[in-house]
């Protein structure tokens, strides 16, 4: 198929357009002047139509970059939009936290150890939840600092990609690629896990509650409890049943677990309390509540995701 747009018949040489917003010189003036008096008009066409050709193929040359450029420009509001939500967050946590923690004893390590057992959409999820973790540990009474362990790969990337102000973060809050026998004494450590019989009554002085940093929509089931008996590190299980019934399985999310700690020292050591301010209410079965069939016969696929941690679209 030829080229619609007829040739000039000068050879003129072609019109350079200035960036917006800047004016041409006199001189450019002038030159633009000498080569409009030069060029010949195709035959058969006006000279509105052939201009109007002239501009449509000076866009089609320019239009890449000039979408290229209208990338960069959204992508940068983008940015700054996200930047400027953080910065509103960090301002109204920092308004809420109370200006004086009480010391604890015990410390926690979230076990992010378990990056290539998650699909993408999960390691969103985890650091939603990491990030969940951050603002109740800012906004808790007591101090229970925790140590992010294993924190590397995926996990990591998405934090420097969408969270990229956790450097920033103040407070007990520590990431490190380092496992979590580099960071302490196992002998003082207790791996929380829902896949034992031992119960904790109540949390040890001078000891580390492990949870595991996994969202695995229940698919690795034992998974952190193998792992804590071939490191030789006690396991115990939250007093769920014996406080609080609830529907479906007695896994939590990673995120209830650190917050439900914290409450149980604001509740001074009352689990009952501390589950029910913790969870949210559909998990919770209430004594009168007639069982739904769902819950009498189907366990759900998987553990329930806190609202605020859901991925925003
Ligand atoms: C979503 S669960 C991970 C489930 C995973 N399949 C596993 O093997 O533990 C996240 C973490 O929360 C803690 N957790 C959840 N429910 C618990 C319970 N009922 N008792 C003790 N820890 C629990 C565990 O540390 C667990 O690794």
């Amino acid at each position: 198929m030829s080229d619609p747009t007829p040739e000039p018949t000068t050879n003129t040489p072609p019109v350079v357009p200035k960036p917006r917003g800047q004016k041409p010189t006199p001189e450019e003036i002038e030159e633009r002047r000498k080569l409009k008096k030069l060029q010949v008009l195709p035959e058969g066409i006006s000279r509105k139509e052939w201009k109007r050709q002239q501009k449509r193929e000076r866009w089609e040359e320019s239009k890449e970059k000039y979408q290229e450029i209208n990338r960069e420009k959204k992508r940068l509001a983008r940015q700054r939009k996200r930047i400027r939500l953080q910065e509103d967050e960090e301002l109204r946590l920092a308004k809420r936290k109370p200006t004086k923690k009480i010391e604890t004893d015990v410390k926690v390590i979230i076990d992010c150890d378990f990056d290539e057992l998650m699909l993408d959409k999960e390691i969103v999820s985890l650091s939603n939840q990491l990030k969940h973790c951050y603002s109740i540990m800012r906004r808790a009474t007591f101090n229970l600092p925790v140590t992010v362990t294993s924190f590397n790969k995926r996990l990591k990337d998405r934090f420097e990609e969408s969270l990229s102000d956790y450097h920033l973060w103040v407070g007990n809050m520590e990431f490190t690629d380092k496992s979590l026998t580099e960071v302490g004494d196992i002998n003082q450590m207790v791996y929380l896990t829902a896949d034992t019989e031992e119960e904790i009554t109540k949390l040890e002085p001078n000891h580390t509650y492990i949870i595991g940093g996994i969202v695995d929509k229940n698919r690795h089931k034992h998974l952190c409890y193998k792992k804590a008996k071939e490191l030789g590190i006690k396991v115990a299980r939250l007093p769920i049943g014996k406080y609080i019934e609830v529907n479906g399985r007695h896994v939590l999310v990673t995120s209830h677990v650190y917050e439900l700690l914290c409450k149980l020292y604001e509740t001074g050591g009352d689990w009952e309390q501390a589950f029910n301010k913790v969870l949210p209410p559909r998990k919770i079965r209430h004594k009168d509540d007639t069982p739904t069939v769902e819950s009498e016969s189907k366990e759900p696929e998987s553990e329930e995701e806190p609202e605020s941690d859901k991925e925003e679209a």
